[in-house]
């Protein structure tokens, strides 16, 4: 089967390379002549260094395997198109109306959308039942998980063939629900919004918070460097996209300290500046080490984090072993949620939720009535 992929970025490259290491045909296409030529020196390079580290054996194959276009006519024969362009609902509608006049009957067409509606991507097509998500992580060749998601005009059968497909791949596959932000953007909201608000409060500074979230929390990256990292121009604007899609539901509400960042173009490492000063010489921050502080950071954040992945269970955005699949390939997390949901107990997180409900009067803060349900009844949540 040959493989169309449109745009050829950080994502469309990343999902072109891995589609040809698995032994496709792809063509990769953009509308900018420069992108094009940017992608191919860089996969060029990418797989040369993957041969001499001795986890390729011929980088010369994969290569022959890429075609490069510049009109999606190119598409003609493609068997799935992979659509990885920019992240506007109206743009990538249009492109989907076109693709369609390119490819045959029976091509599938994906999405790698982060948080637009697959569903409204479909809809801009004649036959929407060849129309699904598929959402990579970044960097697509090295983050295992992939979140299939169907929309609700998405043939049935297309389902079990992505999942074949994507473990053909070597990718982890997870089904979710064509919901705002699917598994992994959904869930994972608090990590950074509640982080802000810890901060915003002055209960505790940035290096603080980020030390409570790694060297107690266990996570990888604290909030604020992890934010930094991915960018503000992104983290930000998939924080605002989730907030509207789910009717400015209060839980999902963005931040102004992120939103100034954002306007004043510091976006974070890229630009040398965000949360924090990346500039030679600049200082980072001290956290502050007080055990008692960074446990109730952690406590506060956690017993967020696991409220959304009990909400987005109760809610049937997807399986329980998807999420918990979902929230430790897609972002690393030292253990699912669930999973830390039991073993604190669910009575401890309900306790935390309900403190921090009657203490601001706010429905951010409401619990999942699986949550309570099943911490009165003295259960585990699955
Ligand atoms: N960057 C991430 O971390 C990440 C992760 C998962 C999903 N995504 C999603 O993947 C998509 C692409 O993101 P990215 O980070 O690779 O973006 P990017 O800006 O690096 O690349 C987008 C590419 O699409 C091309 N393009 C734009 N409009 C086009 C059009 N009409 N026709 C053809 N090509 C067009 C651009 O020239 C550019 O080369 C977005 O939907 C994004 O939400 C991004």
């Amino acid at each position: 089967m040959t493989v169309g992929v449109i745009g050829s970025g950080a994502m469309g490259a990343g999902i072109a390379q891995v589609a040809a290491m698995a032994g496709h045909s792809v063509i990769l296409y953009d509308n900018n002549a420069a992108a094009l030529g940017k992608a191919k020196a860089g996969l060029t390079a990418t797989l040369q260094k993957l041969q001499e580290k001795g986890k390729l054996p011929n980088a010369e194959e994969v290569l022959q395997r890429f075609s490069f276009a510049e009109n999606i006519s190119a598409f003609a024969d493609c068997g799935l198109i992979l659509e990885a362009i920019v992240e506007r609902l109206e743009v990538k509608k249009a492109v989907f109306g076109e693709v369609e006049k390119a490819v045959s009957d029976t091509c599938i067409l994906a999405s790698n959308t982060s948080s637009l509606s697959i569903t409204s991507i479909a809809a801009a097509c004649n036959n929407p039942a060849r129309v699904m998500g598929l959402h990579f992580f970044n960097p697509a060749p090295l983050m295992a998980l992939v979140e299939i998601i169907p929309a609700i005009q998405t043939n049935p059968e297309l389902v079990p063939f992505a999942k074949d497909l994507m473990l053909k791949w070597g990718k982890t596959p997870v089904i979710a629900k064509d919901t705002p932000g699917f598994i992994v953007n959904r869930v994972a909201r608090p990590f950074y919004s509640e982080a802000i608000r810890v901060y915003e409060e002055g209960i505790a500074d940035m290096a603080t918070i980020d030390w409570a979230m790694t060297e107690i929390g266990g996570f990888r990256m604290g909030p604020f460097t992890l934010m930094d990292y991915i960018g503000h121009d992104v983290n930000y604007v998939v924080t605002e996209t989730v907030f509207q899609s789910f009717f400015y539901d209060a839980r999902y509400k963005p931040s102004f300290s992120q939103k100034r960042l954002l306007e004043a173009g510091w976006l974070g490492r890229k630009s040398g500046k965000g949360f924090y000063n990346y500039a030679e010489g600049a200082e980072m921050p001290a956290p502050n080490k007080d055990k008692v502080l960074g446990t109730e950071i952690v406590e506060r954040v956690l017993a967020m984090l696991i409220n959304e992945a009990v909400d987005a269970l109760y809610l049937k955005v997807a399986s329980a072993a998807d999420l918990e699949t979902a929230m430790t390939k897609g972002v690393n997390y030292p253990k699912g949620l669930l999973q830390w949901c039991n073993e604190w107990g669910t009575d401890k997180c309900l306790e935390k939720l309900d403190g921090l409900y009657h203490q601001y009067h706010e429905d951010r803060y409401r619990a999942s009535i699986l949550l309570r349900k099943q911490a009165i009844e003295n259960k585990k949540i699955v």
